[in-house]
């Protein structure tokens, strides 16, 4: 179904905007509806940090990368926003230090995006050249003449001094499930362990702080918290922590543990995805060795139960706090 991706491309594809010579940077990269015609497969340079977004685009044949890098000139961008404000904002500001002064940049998102307030708030310092609405989305584009960043609040907080960034789960405060998760980490949990949707790692950085697994195996789709999550345990690493930058619900995982840690998410977007949790643990019940033991913690209201009971022998509720349930499962 057409979304705000192909929204994007419409000021180039009914030519007010002419794709002219060069490469054009996409960030926050997707793939359209139709696939993308020849001269915008030539032209786009994407960046897309979710794994299975990236494999969609490179399965397309597209050129992608979680990162590209900030020196290049690009003759224009496309941006796809997100959900996060922060995160929108960053790459709007490093899209304006990569493109050519004057050159076109495109701002797509769907309407519950916040692509409204986002164009009202950057027309607040400069001129919007003009805008188009359809599948539930909008489109503005204006021309690179103004410095983003110093318009943009960044004013952010990390927790506990762990390194993060705006996008990133719990990029200003430890969420408070995982936390209680944190608290019941024992020396029981030990030998090879996976921490399954590490984001920037805080999980394993609890363990390692104060236990001395045998090996730790950080599987992430979010190549950026994956990245921030090897500068967070980079002083625990004795060549004993793997990090894999891997999609959980699409990708073989390949390797047994003897005990898996997760916090699975529940959200694409902004619904709520309790699937997700679902395939997490359906994926962790056969990556345990036999009697291999499953922590998670989870929203109270998410009906984990009966996938883990149909997928291991004992089931426990280990505790109950602040809308979160503990749930340790053994094979
Ligand atoms: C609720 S967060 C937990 C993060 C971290 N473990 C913590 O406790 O702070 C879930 C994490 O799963 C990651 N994730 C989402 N979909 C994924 C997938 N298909 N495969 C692997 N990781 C995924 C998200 O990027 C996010 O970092």
């Amino acid at each position: 179904m057409a979304g705000s991706a192909d929204t994007l491309f419409m000021p180039i594809t009914n030519g007010e905007i002419p794709l002219g010579e060069g490469q054009w940077l996409y960030l926050g990269a997707r793939a359209i509806d139709g696939g993308f015609p020849d001269e915008l497969r030539a032209a786009l340079v994407c960046e897309q940090s979710m794994r299975g977004a990236y494999l969609d685009l490179q399965m397309r044949g597209m050129n992608v990368s979680p990162r590209v890098d900030n020196t290049d000139r690009f003759s224009g961008a496309l941006i796809l926003i997100g959900k996060h404000r922060g995160e929108n904002e960053t790459m709007i500001a490093r899209a304006s230090n990569m493109v050519s002064a004057g050159a076109p940049i495109l701002i797509a998102g769907d309407k519950t995006s916040g692509v409204a307030p986002l164009r009202k708030r950057i027309a607040a310092f400069a001129e919007i050249d003009g805008s188009l609405a359809k599948y539930h989305a909008t489109v503005f584009w204006l021309r690179n003449s103004v410095d983003f960043a110093s318009h943009f609040s960044s004013a952010k907080t990390s927790p506990q001094g762990y390194q993060t960034s705006a996008g990133m789960f719990s990029a200003e405060k430890i969420d408070k499930g995982s936390a209680l998760l944190a608290e019941h980490l024992d020396e029981n949990i030990r030998g090879d362990i996976a921490d399954f949707g590490a984001g920037w790692g805080y999980l394993s950085a609890e363990l390692l702080n104060r236990f001395s697994p045998r090996t730790v195996h950080l599987y992430e789709a979010h190549c950026a918290s994956l990245e921030a999550a090897k500068e967070n345990l980079s002083d625990y690493d004795k060549g004993q922590i793997s990090y894999y930058w891997h999609d959980l619900t699409r990708e073989a995982v390949g390797k047994k543990f003897d005990w898996i840690i997760m916090n699975p998410p529940f959200h694409e977007g902004r619904k709520t995805e309790p699937q997700l949790g679902v395939q997490f643990i359906e994926v962790a019940a056969r990556s345990l060795k036999p009697k291999g033991g499953l922590l998670m913690v989870a929203n109270v209201t998410l009906p984990y139960e009966k996938t883990l009971q149909q997928n291991f022998s004992k089931v426990n509720q280990l505790a109950r706090r602040d809308g979160f349930k503990l749930l340790k499962a053994q094979l």
